[in-house]
């Protein structure tokens, strides 16, 4: 079972970002199969890493959207953006050093993050993706 599945209900209306959502919760359950099942520190540090990147990609281009349509809560929406990019990054360091026990909470964090940052804060500029024509 996944820890977090694709649902319409994440869908922002753009495709280019539901396809980023998208893999960034294949990532997640990546880690979340990888930990269930004892693959190892050197995997699950690997699927953070390459999140991480993907995640700061994924965030680049929304940001760049929300410049463009002239959204207004942006200053706040790159703020969590960067929370997240702090967090993650400090699990892969932790993870590198060798002093991390790996936990669910992690797993839990992420996918908590994921979901409510799309359903709470993308959500928000859906009308303003909207009113610019994205699609
Ligand atoms: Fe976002
Ligand atoms: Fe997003």
């Amino acid at each position: 079972m996944p820890i977090i599945s694709w649902e319409q209900k994440y869908s922002v209306g753009v495709v280019e970002i539901d396809n980023h959502h998208k893999q960034l919760i294949n990532m997640i359950n990546e880690l979340y199969f990888a930990m269930s099942n004892d693959r190892g520190q050197r995997l699950v540090e690997s699927i953070i890493k390459d999140m991480l990147s993907y995640a700061k990609m994924h965030f680049k281009i929304e940001e760049n959207y929300m410049r463009e349509s002239g959204y207004l809560g942006s200053l706040q929406h790159f703020r969590e953006h960067e929370k997240f990019i702090e967090k993650t990054q400090e699990m892969a360091q932790r993870c590198e050093e060798g002093e991390f026990v790996l936990s669910f909470e992690v797993i839990q964090f992420l996918s908590d993050w994921l979901n409510c940052h799309i359903l709470e804060s993308d959500m928000k500029y859906v009308p303003a993706f909207k009113e610019k024509g994205l699609r």
